[in-house]
Order: C-alpha cells, then sequence, then structure tokens
C-alpha cells in the first residue's frame, strides 16, 4: 500500500491549528503499525523556511502544474521515519505571512492557484508519467486546500489510484469566483450541480466530497451533524447522498509531542502515578503570567484561535463574575481583533487574575495546559478538537460543549460517572455564558474536592487518547478505498 498524504500543514513544519497536529502525527502512526505494510509520504507546499526543517533534504524531480514550474525537494520529517515531498515555487509559496493569509490576516488573493497547484502535483504523482519512481495506489487529501486532486484524478487523469477526502472543518470551503476555472484547467462541463460548482462559485471542499472515492471526518459525532443544515455550511445534501461513504475516525494526539512525563516545555514533568510536578508548573506559570501565585485559586486555561467557532466570546462576559470568585484565567490565542482587544482589556482591569497572550506560542501552550487546572473549550462545533485531549493526557480536566469530538471524547462528571471512573470532564448544557459559568463553577466544586479530583485527573490520564486504535481505523479505510471498484 503506497499512500500520498497531501496536506497544507504539517507540524513541526507549518501549523496554524489541529490539521497540523494530525498531518505530523498519523502518517507516523500508520507506518508504525504492524499491519500496514507499505509506505506513506506527506505532499506540502514549500512555504519560506519549510525546507530548512526538513532533514536531508535534496531536490529530486521537477514538475509543470497548472503552468507552474515547481521543483521537489524529498527529505524526513524531524524526529520520524516519515518522508516528505515538499514542492518548491518561490513566487507562489516563498513569502513573509501564515500559510493562507498575509501578515495582517487577509487571504493570499491567489489562494485558489497556490492550492490548486499544490492539489495538481497531487494528482500528477499518481499517472505513469509521474517524475518519480515511487508511485501511489492511494492519495488521502486533507481539508478544501487539496479538494481539486480527486477531481484532477477522476477528470484529467482517469487514473486507477484511489483518493480519500477528509473534511477537518466544514467552515472554510475554498470557494472562489468561476474565473479562476480557467487557469485551475478545470473543464467548464463539471461546472454543475453534479461537479464542483457551488453558487455560481468554484469550491474546491465540494469536489473534494464530490469526486473522492471515500470520504472521512475526525469524528462520529461530526460525521452525523454535517449531514444536517445547522453543520453542512449549505453541503449537507451532498454529504447525505454520500453517506455510506463517510467515516467518522477521532483524531488522536502525538504522544511524543504531548506527554507531561517528557514534554521538552516543562520546568518539570509528571503522570497520572506521580502529580506532583503539576503543582510547580502550575505556581511557575502563575509567575511568568504575572498572576498571584496561589495555588488555591482555581486557574483556567484557554489555548485557542479566537474565532466564532469555538465560542470564546461567551467566556467574557462572565470573566468578571469569575474573577469575584477567586478564578485565575490564563488566555493564549489570536483571530478576531474585538475579542482580543475585550481579553487584553480585562487584562487591564484584573491584571493579577488574568493573563492574556494575544499571538501564536507553542512553549506557552504546553505550559498552560499542564499548569492549569481547567481547560475552557466552549466551542459552537467542533469537528475533533485536540486541545482537549491533551487536557486530558495533561490532567487538565476540560470543560466543553457538547458536539463534535467533544461529544466522543470527553465524558462529564456527576455522581454516577464519578462511581463508574468514567468522569474526565465537564460538558456545558447548552452553548450559553450562562451555562459556560454554571459548569465552570460546578468544576471548581469538584476541584475543592482533591480525593474526587484526583480520580477525575486519572480517569483523563489514563484515557486511550494516542493514534494507536485510530490508525487501525484508517488503515481499514485505505484497504476498503484501494479494494473498491
Ligand atoms: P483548530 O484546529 O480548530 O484550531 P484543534 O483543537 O484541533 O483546533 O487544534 C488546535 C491546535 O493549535 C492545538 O495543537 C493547539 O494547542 C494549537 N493552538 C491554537 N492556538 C494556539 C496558539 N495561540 N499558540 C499555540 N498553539 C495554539
Ligand atoms: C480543524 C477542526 C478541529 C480538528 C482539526 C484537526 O481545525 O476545527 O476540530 O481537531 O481540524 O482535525
Amino acid at each position: 500500500m503506497q499512500v500520498l498524504f497531501v496536506t497544507s500543514e504539517a507540524f513541526p513544519l507549518i501549523k496554524t491549528g489541529g490539521l497540523a497536529d494530525v498531518s505530523g502525527a498519523l502518517p507516523k502512526a500508520m507506518k508504525s503499525l504492524a499491519e500496514f505494510n507499505g509506505d506513506i509520504k506527506i505532499l506540502i507546499p514549500a512555504y519560506r523556511g519549510l525546507l530548512d526543517q526538513l532533514i536531508d533534504a535534496k531536490p529530486i524531480a521537477s514538475i509543470q502544474a497548472l503552468k507552474q514550474s515547481c521543483i521537489l525537494f524529498s527529505g524526513q520529517l524531524p524526529d520520524s521515519d516519515v518522508e516528505v515531498i515538499a514542492i518548491q515555487n518561490d513566487s507562489l509559496y516563498d513569502r513573509i505571512g501564515g500559510p493562507y493569509t498575509d501578515e495582517n490576516g487577509n487571504d493570499w488573493s491567489d489562494n485558489a492557484l497556490r492550492f490548486g497547484v499544490l492539489s495538481r502535483v497531487a494528482s500528477l504523482l499518481t499517472r505513469l508519467d509521474s517524475p518519480l519512481p515511487w508511485q501511489p495506489d492511494l492519495v488521502h487529501c486533507n481539508d478544501w486546500q487539496t479538494g481539486l486532486t480527486p477531481a484532477y484524478m477522476k477528470l484529467l487523469d482517469q487514473v486507477s489510484a484511489k483518493s480519500i477526502f477528509s473534511v477537518h472543518n466544514m467552515a472554510y470551503q475554498g470557494n472562489f469566483n468561476s474565473d479562476v476555472m480557467s487557469q485551475l484547467e478545470l473543464p467548464l462541463a463539471h461546472f454543475k450541480i453534479n461537479g464542483f460548482e457551488f453558487y455560481h462559485q468554484v469550491s474546491f471542499m465540494k469536489a473534494g466530497l464530490f469526486y473522492a472515492d471515500q470520504l472521512s471526518t475526525v469524528s462520529p459525532t461530526y460525521a452525523n451533524e454535517i449531514q444536517t443544515e445547522s453543520y453542512g455550511f449549505g453541503l449537507q445534501g451532498l454529504l447525505k447522498l454520500r453517506s455510506l461513504d463517510l467515516t467518522g475516525i477521532l483524531n488522536g494526539i502525538d504522544t511524543q509531542a504531548w506527554n507531561p512525563s517528557i514534554d521538552p516545555h516543562l520546568i518539570k514533568h509528571y503522570s497520572s502515578k506521580n502529580i506532583r510536578g503539576k503543582k510547580g508548573i502550575k505556581k511557575d506559570l502563575q509567575r511568568k503570567l504575572g498572576l498571584n501565585a496561589d495555588e488555591n485559586a482555581p486557574l483556567l486555561g484557554v489555548v485557542s484561535r479566537l474565532a466564532y467557532q469555538k465560542g470564546l466570546d461567551l467566556l467574557a462576559p462572565i470573566i468578571p463574575q469569575l474573577v469575584a470568585e477567586g478564578c485565575q484565567i490564563a488566555i493564549l490565542g489570536s483571530g478576531e481583533k474585538a475579542l482580543e482587544n475585550t481579553f487584553l482589556q480585562l487584562q487591564q482591569q484584573y491584571p493579577d487574575a488574568i493573563s492574556v497572550t494575544i499571538g501564536y506560542n507553542e512553549p506557552i501552550s504546553h505550559a498552560i495546559m499542564a499548569g492549569a487546572d481547567l481547560f475552557i473549550m466552549p466551542s459552537r462545533f467542533e469537528p475533533c478538537g485536540l486541545n482537549q485531549l491533551y487536557g486530558l493526557a495533561y490532567g487538565t480536566p476540560p470543560i466543553v460543549s457538547a458536539t463534535g469530538g467533544l461529544v466522543d471524547s470527553v465524558r462529564d462528571t456527576n455522581t454516577d460517572s464519578i462511581k463508574h471512573h468514567t468522569a474526565t470532564g465537564f460538558v456545558l448544557k447548552d452553548i450559553t455564558d450562562a451555562s459556560l459559568l454554571e459548569t465552570i463553577q460546578t468544576a471548581i466544586t469538584y476541584w475543592q474536592d482533591k480525593k474526587t479530583w484526583r480520580k477525575i485527573q486519572n480517569n483523563g490520564m489514563k484515557t486511550e487518547v494516542s493514534w494507536l486504535s485510530s490508525a487501525h481505523l484508517y488503515l481499514q479505510l485505505y484497504q476498503k478505498t484501494i479494494s473498491s471498484a
């Protein structure tokens, strides 16, 4: 089984969110399965600085895609045996800014071409005239940036290789003005409802959903949700039509990168057997963030993109009340400017109790995950979510809303679930600020009872959140897709 894993981000090379975590960890996990007989390589654009991070990067071929001349580089993903093929085209990818946006957060105006080229290169590598000696029999595409690959494979190349399209977030679809069609070399005849057209636009996401042989998404609950109007962002009809081809597989976590007993970002290490180090990390974190170093103040952690999806606008209005009740809150995130400013103002108002770090910061994210007592994630929708899984593994019980992967990974705490050793976190009744406040208050009551709290922490830390079982499910999906007619 030869698999090409196509993605627009992969940790530790480039990351804006959970897609990078998955892309950096799943191929490694697949390769480590004894039952996986074959290879899996990552295909990714060579953004600025990416080639320098690859181990032993060297050019292996040149290729023309959508009239753009590209050089393919091959190297190893750091700390792994996974090969990465990086597409070098400096005018498309060598830029200051993020993978999708410039420094001011505006989408690059040529994103259709930038990710069209990624998608086109992937499909060209499945053809007999590919410039590489290695040929995939399965292409695993991830999110809209790779959505045109299955369309190219079916419409232009008619190859025997199969494709899987995995949805990590229905909210981002890559819909572009129909002008881009000729540049993307998409056949006009398929600009229709049974094709890649979506409300008069070219939709990368819809192309992936329509043309891929099999579909998956990142949790069983989200797989059901996206077939409904509330979560499908207009594509629920197509997803319902293809529901027999759609599988929900929960993400796992990279237990090398996210493990409190070896995490290099932590000043002390701990495990479920010996959790003492967590206290010291909290104290150090409070000091570094300018909070009162009071171990009796419950410290709530937030690490997140500040977007509507994440529901953190529900946290802001209840902060004064939480502070009045003696809570501390450590927030790390960036995104919507209005919400960034609201949090910054609250920090000014309560400097001893609220800490706000705007930006992206890997070390602080690990320190908050380990040092906080509770992790807050009131998402309005959440395809899978990785932070709640990190919270479980770090003995920092998550407070989550009842949606998507949060439902599939966190068990609410009550008398019954404590008795049965299944309690791992706290689930909101509704996605409202009142419900968030009530759930935090309930969680703090449990936190004050140290013996019960240790049980809840332990249940979470013992929960299987590694990639092992999910990698097996992907293997089954890979086998099913390859053997399908
Ligand atoms: P999403 O992909 O929707 O943003 P996930 O929970 O799946 O949500 O993954 C988010 C990932 O990004 C996690 O690894 C989280 O720690 C990380 N992350 C989010 N915001 C920041 C930030 N400001 N600094 C560091 N890491 C962040
Ligand atoms: C998306 C989703 C998140 C998921 C991640 C990785 O960014 O928002 O819920 O965990 O992809 O699959």
